[in-house]
């Protein structure tokens, strides 16, 4: 059965390629967007991929009441993305990172709530902060390290609240390293392989944090739209939280060798000082949504990083 579907942050990164799979599927689309850090060419991209999707795009914030009911109007479900999605811009500026990322949450709920509609929250792994489990499972207490990472934890807790309180279903994706194309590679805040490919791409050195030792469970974003359109499109009651990952393991010095190899480049990388609020090692246990969502990652480590180097090869060459 073919629905409607608002997108809040749904010209960003993870959120273009959500889009793209509900309009694939054959969903009408609404994204809500204020374009901070997503852009129109994201979009573009997906209308000429995809054509005749049906998709409508309001300029917006989420922590507008106002517009957040126009962009809801007739939808079934809301996927919420929207939020400032980076460790080192919470540690600038807390504030700015609260009001868009916690605000904005309890806003796109109350919304959902009024409508009716069943909710996917983008969680986060950094939930999780540094604990010594090899792999992070859904019952580890949570130990935010930064304020990014307090915030999207207050989104989840809103969401727990929410489900309890007015028997809501939404589900918690908490994603952990997601990378692939339309990843912004040339912002302070980028995600490390977008950033990788691009300094690459450049010719420049690219920059290791810390000694490259800390690891992560990098997630290919096409695996990531899967499991969240799983989240949206199953029967669940109340508030579930799962971790959306592939459960692999990865240093940073491993990402960086590979895409050398696939770039050709001899380029020795420079060291920074270790981030502020940084996690050192990040892995998924993905048994709880195998179990309630039937997920199975897709996309192999390797894979994934030949498929997004090729494409920011090919459109910033
Ligand atoms: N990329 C990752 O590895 C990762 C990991 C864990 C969680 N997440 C979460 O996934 C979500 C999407 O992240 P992304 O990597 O695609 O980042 P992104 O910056 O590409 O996307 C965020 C989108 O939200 C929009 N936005 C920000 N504030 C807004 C507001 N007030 N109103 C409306 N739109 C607003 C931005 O313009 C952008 O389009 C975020 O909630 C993030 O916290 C991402």
């Amino acid at each position: 059965m073919t629905s409607k579907y608002l997108v809040t942050g749904g010209a960003g990164f993870i959120g273009s390629h959500v889009v793209e799979l509900m309009l694939r599927r054959g969903h009408a689309v609404v994204v809500l967007d204020n374009f901070s850090t997503g852009k129109r060419e994201n979009l573009e991209q997906v209308r000429a991929d995809v054509r005749g999707g049906e998709l409508t795009v309001v300029e917006g914030s989420v922590t507008s009441p106002s517009d957040v009911e126009r962009a809801a109007a007739g939808c079934r479900g809301v996927v919420h993305l929207a939020a400032l999605p980076s460790v080192v811009r919470s540690v600038e500026e807390p504030v700015e990172s609260h009001e868009h990322n916690v605000t904005g949450t309890v806003v796109v709920l109350d919304r959902a709530r009024r409508n009716g509609m069943k909710v996917v929250y983008a969680g986060s792994s950094s939930a999780y902060g540094d604990q010594d489990a090899a792999y992070k499972s859904e019952d580890l207490r949570e130990m935010p390290l930064s304020p990014y990472a307090a915030s999207k934890l207050a989104g989840e807790l809103y969401c727990r609240s929410f489900a309890r309180v007015y028997g809501m279903p939404i589900v918690v994706t908490r994603f952990f390293n997601v990378f692939g194309p339309r990843q912004t590679p040339d912002s302070p805040y980028s995600g490390v392989v977008a950033a990788f490919c691009f300094a690459l791409l450049r010719g420049k050195a690219p920059r290791i944090d810390g000694d490259g030792l800390q690891s992560r469970d990098f997630t290919y974003v096409a695996d990531v739209a899967r499991g969240v359109l799983l989240a949206l499109e199953t029967t669940t009651s109340g508030c579930e939280t799962v971790n959306l990952a592939c459960a692999g393991n990865h240093t940073i010095n491993d990402l960086l060798r590979v895409l050398r190899e696939y770039a050709g480049s001899t380029l020795q990388p420079v060291h920074a000082p270790p981030r502020n609020g940084d996690v050192m090692h990040s892995r998924a246990d993905i048994s709880r949504i195998r179990a309630l969502l039937g997920f199975q990652p897709e996309v192999t480590f390797d894979e994934g990083l030949r498929k997004t180097y090729d494409w920011y090869r090919r459109t910033y060459r």
